[in-house]
């Protein structure tokens, strides 16, 4: 079995920034509830030029010149988001062609705000048995075209925030360390508790067109904030708990702590629950708020240019989200 390590980690987010001052003037909303809340301050809102795979693209560039590989040593691409370009095809094959590389497998990941540990895992496998050397993992979303940003929206449209991240992922050397675990969970039977649930195969865009109902929120997100709070902070204090039994490793070994930046309060309440040192958690979702399967690789790639990430470090990845799935890894960067 080879191991797996990450060679370089990259990330773009849009120009424009979004102030809850900002937002304040378009929905029923004020800085103080936004901060106290969630901690957000401001996000980043896509401009015209941008998509899910530009941004991701953009993203994969920057990983690739870090990671000092060719765009043409990439093997496989995999593309984690819940904001796609299409409904299909996904944004990997569009990776593969903005990136102008040869006709590599490209493959979508959907697992909202898990979907970059998901990748991550799914990726590992391939390095650990040898059918891949270099894999490009892109976590990308652009939620801002698609909140409901009236006053009715607002529980769930100042929270998310447009970026991408990406890290490439390579066959470890001989001797080095990498990827120790990944761990993966789902409860489908909370899926509607934090969805999209139009259009889709029973209420297709023409159903939806026919009834043109100015009340009907079904093609806007939905999420039961207090539920999924209170979920999130039992299962990411479990998952990050299973990497450490998994490893024979304690809390004190964590030298950074990454979790999906879904609320300041949830990443608070874990370092309390878990009793971590304020340098042991990166957050940065005060400034670009939840940007569901880009948050850690945009994390990681902020946290690495601030010299808060280093190599050699024991660095644990957790993320709880829509589905409900929850993950995490833990490994050597
Ligand atoms: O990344 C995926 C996973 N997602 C999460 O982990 C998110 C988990 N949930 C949360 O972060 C929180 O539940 C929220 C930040 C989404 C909401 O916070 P909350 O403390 O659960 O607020 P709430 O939904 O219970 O709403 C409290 C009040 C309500 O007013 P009333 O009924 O008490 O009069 C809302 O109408 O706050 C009102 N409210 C707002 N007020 C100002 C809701 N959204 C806003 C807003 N500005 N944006």
């Amino acid at each position: 079995m080879y191991k797996t390590k990450i060679s370089g980690v990259g990330h773009y987010v849009p120009d424009n920034v979004v102030t809850n001052e900002d937002l304040s003037k378009i929905m029923d909303t004020n800085d103080a509830w936004i901060t106290e809340r969630t901690g957000i301050k401001e996000r980043r809102f896509a401009g015209p030029a941008d998509s899910p795979s530009s941004m991701g693209t953009k993203a994969a560039l920057v990983a690739l010149e870090r990671a000092g590989i060719d765009k043409n040593e990439i093997d496989f691409i995999v593309f984690a988001t819940l904001s796609p370009d299409y409904y299909f095809p996904g944004p990997g094959v569009l990776v593969q062609e903005q990136l102008g590389i040869k006709e590599v497998g490209a493959l979508d990941v959907r697992n909202q705000c898990s979907g970059f540990v998901y990748g991550l895992s799914v990726a590992d496998q391939f390095i650990k048995t040898g059918m891949y050397k270099n894999i490009l993992l892109i976590g990308s979303e652009l939620h801002s075209g698609g909140l409901d940003m009236t006053t009715r929206g607002r529980g769930v449209s100042v929270i998310f925030g447009d970026g991408a991240g990406a890290v490439v992922l390579s066959r470890a050397n001989e001797g080095e360390e990498g990827i120790l675990s990944t761990h993966m969970h789902s409860e489908g039977k909370y899926a509607e508790e934090l969805a999209l649930i139009a259009p889709n195969t029973a209420r297709w865009v023409p159903t939806i067109m026919e009834n043109n109902d100015p009340d009907d929120i079904s093609y806007y997100p939905y999420m039961n904030g207090n539920f999924v709070f209170k979920h999130a902070v039992v299962r990411f204090a479990e998952v990050i708990q299973e990497a450490l039994v998994a490893n024979s490793k304690k809390i004190e070994d964590i030298d950074l702590l990454i979790p999906h930046q879904a609320n300041l309060r949830i990443s608070q309440f874990i370092q309390k629950k878990m009793a971590l040192r304020d340098d042991q958690v990166y957050n940065n979702i005060m400034r670009y708020g939840n940007t569901t399967a880009a948050s850690i690789p945009i994390a990681m790639s902020e946290a690495w240019e601030k010299g808060k990430l280093k190599r050699g470090d024991t660095v644990c990845l957790a993320a709880f989200g829509s589905g409900f799935t929850w993950a995490s890894a833990l490994l050597k960067f």
